[in-house]
């Protein structure tokens, strides 16, 4: 799971990285290029292969822990300080979770279907940056858009020093700063996504 974990944290790194070329107010030409060669170039098409992969394999094995968490204590602690030895969050994980799927869900249905359609179909160009204003045009896709960016946020919080933690790393000294590793990482990952709808829509970029 930690494995699967830090692939995805990567991913959004790159994702976030290269939709940010938006940013660059050109129209979309740059965004457009950028995209364009990840789409038509086999690397990535076998590397993309590698995240779907890894997203099902995060999905199972997130599965599989709530299952044998609950079968570790199949009786309930009669008192419960849940509040006072975890943050809701980290017990909260497979709901987050879940609402990132729904979100993964509506997100590709608006971007990556179109994109293969025009791939494999040969039809002109598919103009993403396009895609993404008219997507963005809608106050309804933007508000859930943050909905799901809330959630991720949350998951990526606790994922993020829990995948750490998975690979043997807690440490006196050293769980701090992956700690607050782990929240740079976020807001940063997090303010960049939710700047591209919400930038759309108030017209800040064109
Ligand atoms: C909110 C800002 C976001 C925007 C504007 C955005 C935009 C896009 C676009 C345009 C594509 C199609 C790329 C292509 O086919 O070449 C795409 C694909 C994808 N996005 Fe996002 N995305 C956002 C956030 C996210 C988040 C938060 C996640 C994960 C939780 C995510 C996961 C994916 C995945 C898995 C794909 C398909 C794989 C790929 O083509 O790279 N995206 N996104």
């Amino acid at each position: 799971m930690g494995f699967t974990g830090l692939f995805l944290i990567i991913f959004l790194i790159v994702h976030a990285g290269i939709n940010s070329c938006i940013f660059l107010n050109d129209g979309g030409e740059t965004f457009n290029a950028v995209a364009h060669f990840m789409s038509h170039n086999w690397i990535m098409r076998f590397v993309e292969i590698g995240l779907f992969v890894g997203i099902i394999l995060h999905i199972v094995q997130g599965l599989m822990l709530v299952r044998q968490n609950a079968a570790a204590r199949p009786v309930q602690y009669a008192v419960s300080k849940a509040n006072k030895n975890s943050a809701w969050y980290s017990r909260s994980m497979g709901l987050l979770g879940t609402l990132i799927l729904l979100f993964l869900v509506m997100h590709l249905s608006h971007f990556y279907v179109g994109t293969k359609v025009a791939l494999y179909s040969g039809d002109q160009p598919h103009n993403l940056y396009e895609e993404m204003v008219h997507v963005f045009s809608n106050v309804w896709v933007v508000i859930l858009y943050m909905i799901g960016l809330i959630a991720l946020f949350w998951h990526l919080i606790h994922g993020f020093q829990s995948a750490f933690q998975t690979f043997g790393l807690n440490h006196k000294r050293y769980s701090p700063i992956i700690k607050t590793a782990g929240w740079v990482y976020t807001i940063v990952i997090i303010t960049a996504f939710a700047l591209m709808p919400v930038s759309m829509y108030l017209g800040w970029i064109s």
